[in-house]
């Protein structure tokens, strides 16, 4: 968004006060989100009236999939509001804009061919520092029985294999080192090859990792069923992508499995870890998981805390189910008393969390390659990234930023890890 209204002459601000715009981007994905938006909406209509009463005018977005979901009742509700723009939408953000500088008064945009956006986004991508997004694919076929997305995103879609590499191009030109490729369910990428055929992301991770100047590549989120063999194979032979792999399996019980429609087992998840990690040893996971699905018995929460000791995760998101209107599971006998799912939850936290505090340990005294990205908290300090993704704080020159160095860790903490240059890597800047 901010790149498709730079050429209007808008940069973000530090404060909606004040503010020529506020944009809301939102998520759909749990429950509550509409209500979180209409108490921010709330909160800025002050700052819109303030605004006003200074002789000056706030154009007031919201974005993302609420506005898709909420559409016009938003502005129904919200009259603050003056443009509702959903996700498949951005590309007409200008357009809207100049509407309403005219006096058009509201305007709703939540139309939803995909390719339409790809084709018009601006060309020249804003990039801040050497680390950047790029989507790849958007939406989902799986229809996991608790999950809006398919209804909010529409159904799955990949952009060509050329015109992701032409982005990447653009981005490592602008000073990208590191690109995660983004996408819904962005291991189901099927793009368009220029060989008149389909490349997998297996193959788009490959011919990614071959542009000069870009040092790492990674992707999310996947789905197990879309990991296919190329794809591991990859993970084995292109250094270039990264040992990180978010790779959600909601719950370790077959039965839940099934009634979520995950369209894998315990066992075919397990199966797959095993071979991922024999392709590439050091990668760690990461997962989401929710908990009181309907239906959930206490022997199929200990399946899903079974799973979590067998695999052992680095990090992991972990949520309460929240039934999402629409979906299937909203309305599937069993739905599960609030207080379980908390007690439930807490205590698969613990657990999680004690994995990751271990994960975090086991850095302490170990080489790492860390691309840095920008200073640190502290004077002289720098902020990068380990290869497992985590936050790496060091004393270091500010030449280094945009560089991979080795650092030495010294310490680890919850959600960062502290160290020193190794003296090589200091010779080489
Ligand atoms: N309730 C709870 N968690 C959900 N997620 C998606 N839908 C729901 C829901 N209805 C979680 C899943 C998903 C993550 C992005 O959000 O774990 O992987
Ligand atoms: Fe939602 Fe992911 Fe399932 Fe798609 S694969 S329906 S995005 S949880």
């Amino acid at each position: 968004m901010a790149d498709v209204l730079a050429p209007l002459g808008y940069a973000p601000a530090e404060d909606a006060e004040g503010a020529d715009m506020v944009i809301l981007n939102t998520c759909h994905i749990r429950e509550k989100a509409a209500e979180k938006v209409y108490s921010e909406l709330g909160r800025i209509r002050g700052a819109k009236e303030r605004k006003a009463r200074a002789g000056g005018r706030m154009i007031v977005a919201v974005a993302g999939c609420v506005a898709q979901a909420e559409g016009a009742e938003l502005m129904r509700r919200a009259p603050v509001a003056d443009m509702v723009v959903g996700p498949q939408s951005y590309h007409r953000l200008p357009e809207m804009v100049a509407r309403i500088t005219r006096g058009a008064g509201h305007v709703l945009n939540t139309d939803f061919p995909v390719e339409d956006k790809f084709d018009h986004l601006p060309e020249a991508v804003s990039v801040s520092g050497p680390t950047a997004f790029l989507t790849i694919q958007e939406g989902c076929d799986k229809f996991c029985t608790f999950c809006v997305v398919p209804y909010t995103r529409g159904a799955e879609y990949s952009r060509p294999a050329l015109a992701v590499i032409d982005e990447a191009r653009r981005l490592v030109s602008g000073g990208a080192r590191e690109i995660t490729l983004l996408g819904q369910n962005v291991n189901a990428y099927h793009g368009e090859a220029p060989d008149g055929g389909v490349w997998g992301l297996g193959r788009l991770c490959r011919e990614l990792a071959q542009l000069p100047g870009l040092e790492r590549v990674r992707y999310t989120t996947s789905h197990p069923r879309d990991m296919d063999d190329e794809l591991i194979a990859a993970h084995a032979e292109v250094p270039e992508l990264m040992p990180y792999l978010h790779l959600p399996v909601q719950s370790g019980s077959d039965r839940v499995l099934v009634a979520m429609n995950r369209r894998h087992t315990r066992r075919d998840y397990l199966g797959l870890v095993e071979r991922i990690r024999a392709a590439r040893p050091d990668l760690a996971l990461s997962s989401d998981f929710i908990v009181g699905f309907p239906g959930e018995s206490d022997r199929d929460f200990e399946d899903t805390m079974d799973l979590v000791r067998e695999v052992g995760y680095a990090q992991s998101f972990s949520f309460k189910y929240s039934p999402r209107p629409g979906t299937p599971g909203a309305t599937m006998a069993g739905q599960v008393p609030n207080d379980v799912k908390a007690a439930r939850l807490a205590a698969l936290q613990d657990l999680l969390n004690a994995q990751a505090r271990a994960f975090q340990c086991s850095m302490v005294g170990r080489r790492l390659p860390v691309l840095f990205e920008k200073p640190g908290r502290h004077p002289g300090q720098l902020a990068g990234r380990s290869p497992y993704l985590q936050p790496v704080h060091v004393e270091a020159p500010t030449a280094l930023i945009g560089r991979i160095a080795e650092i030495e860790v010294t310490g680890a903490e919850a959600n960062s890890l502290a160290g020193r240059i190794a003296e090589q890597s200091l010779e080489a800047v």
